[in-house]
């Protein structure tokens, strides 16, 4: 990665104004994803340029579907997955966990004869035999030349034929990849989970018009059908706004609106937690498109208390850790985070890396085998803080500054790019700036 240094320093800055964050990530990789397994158009609206999203397109240009990117709207013209041709180059889903994992469980059930799949260092060495392993009980042949599964990954065709999996993590992506190879198994192919995890794959094959059903953790999809092509409009992502929530949270006399804010459910754990950590939450104005909720939020700032994090709560806000860690360093009293094993399996460490750059600045926090145990409040210093090339470490580094005594020197600030390119020009509106 390279070194890029960005020096920031926000104190002293009230938070405040409106602001609508960039199209939701799960919700954008979604829609190129089940627009290029349809035949004929999908119209998006309100897509994600970030570089991952962005990964996703390239995909399915190589594999023969019209993809034509105009700002956030997005049309594509497919084929139809059973006409897809073979890729004559590898398929590089750069860092992102979200294409490479759901790719797995699509390319398993296309026309194609081989595809190979690549990433970056970092998602080279997470894991993806949770994805592999059911995919082959499927029958998919799918095989690495590296132990446990890891990328690059080669997929040669096969015909698949229906499981009945427990999912042993609460994943979505390990759900979806399931679900979306399930779109093209002999059978009615179910996946249940303990714990729900984001939903979005199952509405959008819906919307789609695939036979899918859900109820309390346990999802059924029935292979054969075909997809025809829709409209989706792809709401602000709440993981993305949840770093100006925090900072609307943490800055006294603060106060933050949201506009056309995605609220699924499924996702909207950080609300709950700032809830429960004192802030003033206000949700207005909700309704819902291909069944994602959304609506219009104000945050504002109130004395900031310690909370638990733990159990079913953990996947509906498993992004949000890292900005919630930071606001807990402001707490008076004890956070608990357990159950968040997940997070050691990111595009870094998260747990490793949080606790770290946190304590580097003056943070009393102690890591646990899944959590964090955070004592607050604390003056933080500023200096130098490593992004590990994971975006959400990135942007925690910066809403840090609005808090610290000195600046914050962000290491590898371009990897913001990842999942919110426009993240420094929102930074500087709602401070003033
Ligand atoms: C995602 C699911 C989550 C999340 C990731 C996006 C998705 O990962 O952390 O940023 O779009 O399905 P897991 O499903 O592995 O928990």
């Amino acid at each position: 990665m390279m070194e890029n240094l960005k020096t920031v320093h926000y104190n002293n800055s009230i938070v405040s104004g409106k602001i609508e964050v960039p199209g939701d990530k799960s919700i954008s990789h979604r829609a190129i994803m089940l627009g290029s397994i349809a035949k004929g158009k999908t119209i998006i609206s309100g897509f994600l340029n970030g570089e991952d999203c962005l990964r996703t397109i390239d995909i399915f240009r190589l594999l023969g579907v019209s993809i034509d990117r105009q700002g956030t709207d997005v049309t594509i013209d497919s084929p139809g997955i059973n006409n897809w041709k073979t890729p004559t180059e590898e398929l590089y889903a750069g860092n992102s966990g979200t294409t490479a994992r759901l790719m797995l469980g699509i390319l398993a059930g296309a026309n194609i004869s081989s595809a190979v799949l690549t990433g970056d260092e970092s998602l080279s060495v997470r894991p993806m035999n949770r994805v592999t392993k059911p995919l082959h009980a499927m029958g998919a042949s799918i095989t690495s030349e590296i132990d446990n599964d890891l990328l690059p990954l080669k997929i040669e065709a096969s015909s698949l034929a229906a499981i009945d999996y427990t999912n042993p993590v609460a994943s979505a992506q390990v759900k979806s990849a399931i679900l979306f190879a399930g779109l093209h198994a002999k059978g009615t192919t179910i996946v249940r989970e303990d714990t729900l995890s984001r939903d979005h794959t199952e509405q959008m094959l819906s919307h789609f018009g695939a036979d899918v059903r859900s109820n309390n953790g346990e999802i059924s999809i029935t292979g054969g059908g075909s997809l025809n092509g829709t409209t989706v409009h792809v709401p602000g992502d709440i993981s993305s706004a949840a770093f100006f929530m925090v900072a609307a949270a943490m800055v006294k006399d603060s106060s933050l609106t949201f506009t056309n804010l995605g609220l699924n459910p499924t996702r909207s754990g950080i609300l709950d937690v700032l809830g429960n950590m004192g802030a003033e939450i206000n949700v207005m104005d909700e309704s819902a498109e291909n069944g994602e909720r959304t609506g219009n939020v104000t945050i504002a700032y109130n004395k900031v208390l310690p909370t638990e994090i733990s159990g079913s709560l953990i996947p509906r806000l498993i992004d949000e850790l890292p900005i919630i860690a930071l606001l807990a360093t402001q707490a008076e009293g004890t956070t608990i985070i357990k159950d968040a094993s997940e997070l050691r399996v990111k595009e870094t460490d998260r747990i490793a890396a949080v606790t770290n750059e946190l304590t580097k600045l003056g943070a009393n926090i102690e890591a646990t085998d899944d959590g964090m145990i955070i004592q607050g409040p604390t003056v933080l210093a500023g200096g130098t803080m490593d992004s590990y090339g994971d975006h959400r470490l990135g942007m925690m580094a910066a809403i840090a500054s609005l808090i610290t005594t000195d600046p914050i020197t962000i290491k590898d600030s371009a990897c913001i790019d990842i999942s919110y390119p426009t993240f420094f020009e929102d930074l500087e509106k709602v401070v003033g700036k």
